[in-house]
C-alpha cells in the first residue's frame, strides 16, 4: 500500500494525456449550456470578443499560475501551499487559498452533479422518444416535471456520481486520463456531425451573424463582469483542480504552451457549441435568448419536430454528458488527492468516501427544486446558496490567492526559467500577473457583490 501513499509522484503517462485531461476539465457544462445561453443574453459578438479578452489577459495566466504552484508543491492544494509558504518563508495564512480552492471544488461538485443528471435524464428521453411532437408548452413540461420530481433527480444525480467516483477511483492514468482520451475524441466527433447539421440546416447564417457580428451598443458593465466571471469558470480555475492537475506534471512540460493548447481548446469548443445550438434554434423560429432553458427546454422543441430529431437530441445530450463528466472528474480530484495524503485511506477508499460526502450534499441541492423550495438560507434555496457562495466568494478569492503568489512570492528567475521567457517577454508576465490579473479578479469580486 505504500504506492497509494506516495502517490504525489504519480504522473501523466504523456504531455498529450495532461492536455486532452485538462481539457476535459475545462469543456464542461460551461461550454456547452453556459456560454450559448450568456451569449444569447448578452449581446452576441461583443461579448465573445470581451471574453476572448479575458480569457487572454486573466483566464490564461491564473492557469499556467495553478499548473506552476501544484507542480511544484507535489501535493494537495492545501499541502501544496503550506509547503509553498514554508520554503518561501511567507506565512501559513497562505494555506487559505488551498483551502478555499478545495472547498469549492467539493460544494460546485455537488450542484454540478444535478446538472450532470438532467444530462443523463435527457439522454434517457432522447432514447425513449420523449422529444416526439414536443411544442413549447411540452418542452417546458418536461422540464419542470423532471425538476418537481425528487426521485427522478436523486437516480440521475446518483448515477453520475457514481460514474465519477468508478473513473477518479482507478487513479490519474488509470482512471482521469483513460476517461479524458475516450471522453474527449468522442465529445470532438459529436460536435463536429452536429455543427455539420447546423451548416447543412437553414439557420447556419443567422448564427454566424448572431455569433461574429458584433453590436457594440451592447455592452454594458455586467455584459463586462460576466465574460470575466465566465472566464474563470470555462478553465476551471480556483478550485484546486489544476493545481491537483499540476502535482501529477512533469517538469519538463512547457506550462505557456500547454495552456495556450487548452485555451484554444477550451474556447473553439465553446464557439462550436454555438454553431452547433443556434443554427437550430434560428432554422426552427425559436428563440436564441432564452437563457438557462436555451438547452433544456428551446431544443428539445426543435428535436422533437425535425426529421432524426431523435437520433439530434440523443447526440447532443451526450455531447453534454460527455463534457459535464470530464468535468466533474476532475472537481473530485483534489478532494480525494487530499483525503488520500492527509488520512490512511489508499485511493479507492478516499474516493468513495470524497463521492459519498458530495452526494450526500447533492441531495440537498435537487431537493431545492421541490421538496425543498421554500427552505431558503439568506434568502436563497440550497441549490442557488452553492452557486452564489462557490461562484461570488470561494472562486475568485481562490485565484486571487493563487495569482499573487505565484506573481510575489516565487522567485522571479526561476519563475523565468521554467516558463522559458526572455526578459521582455518576462516583465510582460510579471505585468500582467502582477497587475492586470489580480486587478480584473478584484473588479468582478467587488462588483459582484
Ligand atoms: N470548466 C467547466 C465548465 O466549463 C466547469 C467547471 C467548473 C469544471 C468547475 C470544473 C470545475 O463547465
Amino acid at each position: 500500500m505504500t504506492a497509494n501513499r506516495t502517490h504525489s509522484h504519480a504522473q501523466w503517462s504523456s504531455r498529450l494525456g495532461f492536455v486532452l485531461a485538462a481539457t476535459g476539465s475545462a469543456v464542461g457544462l460551461g461550454n456547452i449550456w453556459k456560454f450559448p445561453y450568456m451569449i444569447g443574453q448578452s449581446g452576441g459578438a461583443a461579448f465573445v470578443l470581451i471574453y476572448l479578452l479575458c480569457i487572454a489577459m486573466i483566464g490564461l495566466p491564473i492557469l499556467v499560475a495553478e499548473w506552476m504552484l501544484g507542480r511544484r508543491g507535489q501535493k494537495n492544494p492545501i499541502n501544496t501551499m503550506s509547503e509553498l509558504a514554508r520554503t518561501h518563508k511567507r506565512s501559513q495564512a497562505w494555506v487559505l487559498v488551498g483551502v478555499s480552492g478545495v472547498l469549492g471544488a467539493f460544494l460546485i461538485l455537488s450542484f454540478y452533479s444535478v446538472i450532470g443528471g438532467w444530462a443523463l435524464a435527457y439522454v434517457g428521453d432522447a432514447i425513449g422518444g420523449g422529444f416526439r411532437g414536443l411544442d413549447a408548452d411540452g418542452a417546458g413540461a418536461l422540464f419542470t416535471g423532471m425538476l418537481a420530481n425528487p426521485g427522478v433527480l436523486l437516480l440521475w444525480h446518483t448515477v453520475f456520481m457514481a460514474l465519477i467516483i468508478g473513473v477518479v477511483a482507478m487513479g490519474v492514468i488509470g482512471g482521469l486520463e483513460r476517461a479524458a482520451k475516450l471522453l474527449m475524441p468522442a465529445l470532438g466527433v459529436l460536435l463536429v456531425i452536429l455543427v455539420g447539421y447546423g451548416m447543412a440546416s437553414g439557420g447556419f447564417g443567422a448564427a454566424l451573424a448572431y455569433l461574429f457580428n458584433p453590436d457594440w451598443s451592447l455592452v454594458t458593465g455586467e455584459v463586462v463582469l460576466a465574460a470575466l466571471g465566465h472566464a474563470f469558470f470555462t478553465l476551471s480555475l480556483g478550485m484546486g483542480i489544476m493545481m491537483a492537475y499540476g502535482s501529477y506534471l512533469d517538469r519538463k512540460v512547457d506550462l505557456l504552451r500547454t495552456a495556450r493548447t487548452v485555451v484554444i481548446m477550451d474556447t473553439v469548443i465553446a464557439i462550436a457549441a454555438g454553431l452547433a445550438i443556434f443554427p437550430i434554434v434560428f432554422a426552427n423560429n425559436l428563440d436564441p435568448g432564452a437563457g438557462p432553458g436555451l438547452i433544456f427546454v428551446t431544443l428539445p422543441i426543435a428535436f422533437g419536430g425535425i426529421a432524426g430529431g431523435a437520433l439530434l437530441g440523443l447526440m447532443f445530450f451526450l455531447l453534454l454528458t460527455f463534457a459535464a463528466l470530464t468535468s466533474a472528474i476532475s472537481l473530485l480530484e483534489p478532494i480525494v488527492e487530499l483525503v488520500e495524503e492527509r488520512t490512511p485511506l489508499n485511493r479507492r477508499a478516499a474516493t468513495v468516501v470524497a463521492g459519498l460526502a458530495t452526494w450526500a450534499l447533492g441531495i440537498a441541492a435537487l431537493l431545492s427544486f421541490n421538496a425543498w423550495s421554500e427552505v431558503l438560507i439568506f434568502g436563497l434555496t440550497v441549490f442557488d446558496l452553492l452557486d452564489q457562495l462557490t461562484s461570488k466568494f470561494l472562486l475568485p478569492l481562490t485565484g486571487l490567492g493563487v495569482i499573487l503568489f505565484a506573481a510575489w512570492c516565487l522567485d522571479k528567475e526561476s519563475v523565468r526559467k521554467e516558463l522559458g521567457l526572455g526578459a521582455g517577454a518576462f516583465s510582460v508576465w510579471q505585468a500582467v500577473t502582477r497587475f492586470i490579473a489580480p486587478a480584473g479578479v478584484l473588479i468582478v469580486f467587488f462588483s459582484s457583490l
